[in-house]
């Protein structure tokens, strides 16, 4: 069972960039984009680079290291709509800026078992 849990307060993250955290083992880039708070998964899937490390214009997140561009409110991959890295929801309570993300479900190895 997953719960929000707070992250930043407003005005930690200035608008039109991002910051990442470390939520349930997972590192989530929350960005602010114009007041509108989204989060997705801070690693990119192509080499790693943190995407909140990355430039946000127009809701679209472009990743420092090579350049793919994901919309931050979907996690969306604008190169291949039909690819998305994790989004997770977003909410504002008072001044509190919380994410909330599922535990990753548990890895299933196919092949023999070892022994
Ligand atoms: S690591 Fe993000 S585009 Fe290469």
């Amino acid at each position: 069972m997953s719960e929000f849990v707070t992250v930043a307060r407003v005005g930690d993250i200035p608008p039109g960039t991002g910051n990442s955290y470390a939520v349930n083992d997972r590192m989530v880039a929350v960005f602010n984009d114009g007041g509108d708070y989204h989060a997705i998964d801070d690693l990119c899937p192509h080499m790693g680079a943190s995407l909140a490390a990355g430039e946000l214009r127009e809701g679209v997140v472009a990743c420092p290291w090579h350049g793919w561009r994901f919309r931050a409110c979907d996690g969306t991959w604008c190169d291949n709509p039909r690819i998305k890295t994790d989004h997770f929801e977003v909410r504002v309570v008072g001044d509190e800026i919380q994410v909330l993300v599922p535990p990753r479900p548990p890895r299933v190895v196919d092949g023999p078992a070892p022994g």
